[in-house]
């Protein structure tokens, strides 16, 4: 049974075909260079080049995965968040390919397939789990009981956790995409060479917020010389790092905390004799891709004795993997889309399709 799944919600256009045991054939991506002398995706010319792509990218998926349009088995896109022009490229081609070849559309929620890339490398993960979703758009802390059923039960008040560091670096001078550059930049700097502030830091909710930091890079960097911040610029990227990445640590982890506790209280008061399942978290989005993100939850589920769960770098980015993974739990309870589907380009993971 194979699934061709397709990503076009931003600036790369990806497309690839997995089997529905997450095995994946082939996938293959087209990145759009062109917006970083913008220093941003222009939304215009990012649809104007998936429309140019996407026909030759699925025909060389095809012939790399070995497999021709009739052995297909269904055709996944994603369908919401992203920029609406973007995502109605895909949309509109895989509503005519699946209706061409007479198979079944899968609309896939972009942050669900974040999340669900994951069971490309743990097969076995299922719910109840809480997934952190920190990409360029969002932040979102979600907290899944089974496939279908799940509560957002924290999110960003304003800037995302990606979009912090694509400003930051902005600011510094760094260039586009800033996370990845922050994040090599900062493994020579001391995190502790100046405080940003970080939001909520004493508040017991799951929100997060990143444009005060922000003000506050751009605010020191006016208040120093020029020469002084290219002298300490690894620095300053650490301590911003460490500003974004500690609350996504500290409230992840404390809410797990607070599920931890929740089930030794209904095991008490029920049977005694059962094992308390490890509360299970899911790292997912661009942002997962950061090294100190990654170490420190790694750290600090180890210290809590929950279970994490980390893509490769790879499958951090956007990819139609993803896509093709979140579509299996589709594909299985055929929760199929109808040909009058479109793509909406809507904030979060709570309008799922
Ligand atoms: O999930 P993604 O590919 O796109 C969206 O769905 O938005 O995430 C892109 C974001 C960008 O903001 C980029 O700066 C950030 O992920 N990113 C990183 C790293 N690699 C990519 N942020 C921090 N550290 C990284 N290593
Ligand atoms: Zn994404």
């Amino acid at each position: 049974m194979y699934i061709l799944a397709i990503e076009t919600s931003c600036d790369d256009t990806s497309v690839a075909v997995s089997d529905t045991e997450y095995n994946i054939l082939a996938e293959m991506n087209a990145s759009q260079l062109v917006h970083n002398e913008y220093g941003g995706v222009v939304p215009e010319i990012a649809s104007r080049i998936h429309i140019q792509t996407i026909m030759k990218l699925t025909d060389a998926v095809l012939k790399r995965a070995g497999i021709t349009f009739p052995q297909i088995e269904a055709v996944a896109v994603s369908v919401n968040p992203g920029l609406i022009g973007s995502l109605l490229v895909g949309v509109s081609y895989a509503k005519a390919l699946s209706y061409s070849i007479g198979k079944p559309l899968i609309a896939v929620n972009h942050l669900l397939g974040h999340i669900y890339v994951n069971k490309i490398t743990y097969p076995d993960l299922s719910p109840p789990f809480l997934a952190l979703v920190v990409s360029g758009g969002h932040t979102e802390l979600v907290y899944f009981r089974s496939h279908l059923s799940f509560n957002v039960v924290g999110r960003t008040c304003d800037d995302a956790a990606g979009e912090a560091f694509d400003k930051i670096a902005k600011i510094l001078g760094l260039g586009y995409p800033g996370g990845p550059v922050i994040d090599s930049l900062s493994k020579q700097g001391n995190a502790d060479f100046t405080d940003f502030p970080q939001a909520f830091r004493q508040k017991r909710d799951y929100n997060f917020s990143y444009s005060g930091l922000k003000t506050a890079v751009l605010n020191y960097v006016q208040s120093h010389e020029k020469d002084y911040i290219r002298q300490n610029i690894n620095h300053i990227a650490a301590s911003a790092q460490k500003a974004i990445v500690s609350p996504l640590v500290r409230k992840t982890i404390q809410y797990a905390l607070e599920l931890s506790n929740k089930q030794t209280e209904k095991k008490l008061q029920t049977d005694a004799d059962t094992t308390q399942e490890k509360v299970k978290i899911v790292l997912a989005g661009g942002v997962a891709a950061n090294s100190l993100l990654r170490q420190k939850m790694i750290e600090e589920t180890e210290k809590y004795g929950f279970e994490i769960y980390i893509p490769p770098v790879k499958h951090c980015m956007d990819n139609a993997s993803m896509i093709a993974a979140a579509a299996i739990v589709k594909y299985e309870n055929k929760d199929f889309a109808s040909l009058d589907l479109n793509p909406f380009s809507t904030k979060g993971i709570r309008e799922i399709r």
